[in-house]
């Protein structure tokens, strides 16, 4: 029905599916080739395994039972000895058949036990979605219109929610349950403002300080105005509302109140690093990587020997430059192209900080796995190329990695960022260079909503290991006095972390042992706390689990709190039942389950506007999922927030709309006015994020 939709509409989607047809080579009976990124997939394969590239995005998967379908990998790569671990290739693997790929092994560290082609879990599709339809759908449905009397977009979201609330009242019982008293709510809210007093009126100062007519060139190419970036960026005063308890189904009441143990709370004394996520992104071939390992390696997280070892091989493959890169990069592939193509999740302390280091793909094709990786960070580094061409070509509109990664992780919340100008020894230490990429590259994070005063400039070079972890030597040091990455990094604020709320955490990589019946979750806390021992829900599967252990940078350890990245090793639930872009919950508070949301996007620089029929991708958290737009409700003045025009036909670039949207497969999400990591989605087509949003609406849930 929705590829008739699409059909009827004449959409763009149709052309690419035809391209995307066309482009398939067949290799052998059984299998296709992805036009992406050339990897052979299994013929029940309706993505691709590897870059996660949609086959045929009009087709939906085919759930006949077929057994030979329904299967699926998850795997993960965890390597001991650099503290690097490489995210499995299905972080995306969500609800949808995966045919079994290729074998990865991992170390089990506690048990010292090496567990080799462990992880291709079959499983019954048929069974999942039985287990799925036998829960109790529960309809919401708010179709009272919006209510646009305050004066910010975001704002908006929150007005909408009280007015919506207000409407509903009557015939909407779950969200009267979340009604608390002022009292109760003003004892949990958190706010945290993430822009302060700079707004669009500091920006537009900047702009007469730093030139105006380079301002507007910029905001422009990303087909957003600076100003109305700013303030759609800007956070909102969050009422807390916590989510609801269980719902009891006999007498069908919940209304549990939650409240943090004594053990969730961290103790002030506690002689420990707090833990920083920090995402490494940036343009392809910036050298993301080599800044990464070399880093790891001046901190001691690599060894001598190690590194003797990636520069002999790195040599014999002829790539020599890439010695520091592959121990981020650790598959053959990733070797053989030269690229990174999955995050890689590496451990370092600073004086301040355990630092978690999540480093990103540049290449277009894989941005799916950049924005999985980047939706966990508290804070960036922004690497870009200095050399003559290659920083122009991060900035181009039309495929600059630069603009769409700061772009994504500034809409991920993410407000401190440091930018690092790298390869400055090709620019032989010009200080010219360096303060023409500032301006411009700085015109344009202002345009993006990233404050002057959280953006750091770091001017280095990885490859002669310069103002990395020391001061530079003359030639930078002649000229730059500022700090260095290291310090850099101890100079972020750690963004507040919400202990007041139930547990809720994103399943980024899932590492299953089929011998050992054990399944391991990765990915980092946004609320609440866990503990060995400690009951979790496992949500879309709503089953209950129990945390054997939890492990930080493959170290036991005994609490896991908001904030915290770790691996949760569960018991007592089957492989089955846990997936990448799932969600680990209290088991009081599940959250919400959906396939319908109403979304407020802010649109890019797209060629072909949105109509109401558009297929597009969305991400959310870990999860990514075929949306169509369903209805366009309206278009908001980007400044004002109000309704320019109802129903409109289609949206155009630039624009700021209310759409709805109907996804293949469920979610789980989160509306944003409740948790902002669950209710934060961008929308994908043809490789490029055309839009940013954020959930304002779950209109149904299961
Ligand atoms: P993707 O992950 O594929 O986006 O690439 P990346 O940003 O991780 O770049 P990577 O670290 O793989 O480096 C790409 C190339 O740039 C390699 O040949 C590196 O040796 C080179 N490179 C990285 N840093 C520097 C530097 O500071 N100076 C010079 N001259 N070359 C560098
Ligand atoms: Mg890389």
């Amino acid at each position: 029905m929705l590829s008739t939709m699409l059909l009827d509409q004449g959409f763009v989607a149709t052309d690419i599916t035809h391209q995307t047809k066309a482009k398939q080579e067949v290799i052998r009976t059984g299998a296709w080739r992805c036009p992406i990124c050339t990897y052979d997939n299994e013929d029940s394969m309706s993505e691709c395994d590897i870059c996660g590239a949609l086959r045929n995005c009009l087709v939906r998967i085919s759930q006949t039972g077929d057994s030979t379908a329904d299967t699926f990998h998850a795997g993960g790569g965890r390597c001991k000895s650099s503290g690097a671990s490489v995210m499995v290739k299905s972080l995306f693997a969500s609800f949808r058949h995966r045919a079994p790929a290729k074998s990865v092994a991992f170390e089990a560290k506690n048990d010292a036990v090496l567990i080799e082609d462990a992880f291709i879990i079959r499983r019954n599709f048929q069974e999942f979605l039985r287990a799925f339809s036998s829960q109790k759908h529960q309809n919401i449905n708010i179709a009272a219109p919006f209510k646009f009397d305050s004066p910010s977009p975001d704002d908006l979201v929150s007005t909408r929610l009280h007015s919506s609330k207000l409407d509903s009242k009557a015939n909407f019982k779950r969200l009267s349950s979340l009604d608390m008293s002022t009292r109760e709510r003003e004892k949990n809210i958190l706010i945290e403002s993430e822009l302060g007093t700079e707004g669009p009126n500091s920006s537009s100062a900047s702009v007469a300080r730093d030139g105006g007519v380079k301002e507007r060139d910029f905001a422009s190419d990303c087909g957003i105005k600076p100003e109305i970036l700013v303030s759609r960026m800007r956070s909102v005063s969050l009422s807390s509302k916590s989510r609801t308890g269980n719902v009891n189904e006999e007498t069908g009441t919940s209304n549990l109140e939650y409240k943090p143990e004594a053990w969730m709370i961290p103790d002030q004394a506690e002689d420990r690093l707090s833990q920083l996520n920090l995402a490494i992104v940036g343009h392809v071939d910036s050298g993301k990587s080599t800044l990464s390992g070399r880093l790891l390696h001046l901190l001691g997280r690599i060894s001598q020997k190690e590194m003797h070892r990636h520069e002999k091989e790195a040599k014999q493959q002829g790539k020599g430059s890439f010695a520091y890169a592959w121990a981020l990069d650790e598959s053959a592939e990733e070797r053989e192209r030269g690229i990174t193509m999955t995050v890689a999740v590496a451990f370092f302390n600073s004086r301040k900080y355990h630092v978690v280091l999540l480093d990103s793909p540049g290449h277009r094709d894989f941005v799916p796995n950049m924005i999985s990786g980047a939706t966990q960070a508290d804070a960036a580094i922004l690497v870009v190329d200095a050399s003559m061409g290659s920083f122009e070509a991060g900035l181009d509109p039309i495929g600059g990695q630069t603009r769409e990664h700061a772009l994504l992780i500034r809409s991920f919340g993410v407000d401190q960022i440091i930018v690092v100008v790298n390869k400055m020894d090709v620019v032989e230490y010009s200080q010219e260079r360096f303060e023409m990429v500032k301006q411009k590259l700085g015109t344009f994070l202002r345009s993006c909503g990233f404050k002057d005063s959280s953006v750091l400039w770091v001017p280095a070079s990885s490859m002669e290991n310069q103002n990395l972890v020391a001061t530079p030597d003359e030639r930078l040091f002649s000229w730059f006095h500022g700090p260095c990455l290291l310090d850099a990094i101890d100079s972020l604020q750690l963004p507040a972390r919400d202990y007041s709320k139930p547990l809720l955490m994103p399943i980024c990589d899932i590492i299953k042992s089929q011998s050992q019946g054990q399944v391991s979750t990765c990915g980092k806390l946004v609320t609440g706390a866990i503990r060995t021992g400690s009951k979790v829900l496992i949500m879309p599967s709503r089953e209950v689990a129990t945390i054997r252990s939890l492990e930080r940078d493959s170290q036991a350890c005994k609490i896991a709190r908001s904030g915290d990245n770790v691996t949760v090793n569960l018991q007592g639930i089957e492989n089955n039942h846990v997936t990448a872009g799932g969600v680990l919950c209290h088991p009081d508070f599940p959250v919400r389950v959906s396939n319908h949301l109403e979304l407020k996007i802010l649109v890019l620089d797209i060629k072909i506007p949105i109509l109401s029929g558009s297929q597009l991708e969305l991400h959310i958290h870990h999860a990514k999922e075929a949306a169509t737009v369903v209805k366009i409700l309206s278009l908001l003045d980007p400044k004002t927030g109000k309704v320019t025009k109802k129903s409109p036909r289609c949206i155009l670039a630039k624009q700021n709309a209310v759409v709805e949207v109907v996804l293949q497969g469920s979610v789980c999400v989160e509306e944003y006015a409740e948790s902002r990591a669950l209710g934060r989605v961008s929308l994908r087509s043809s490789g490029r994020t055309v839009a940013l949003g954020l959930v304002t609406q779950i209109m149904k849930t299961q």
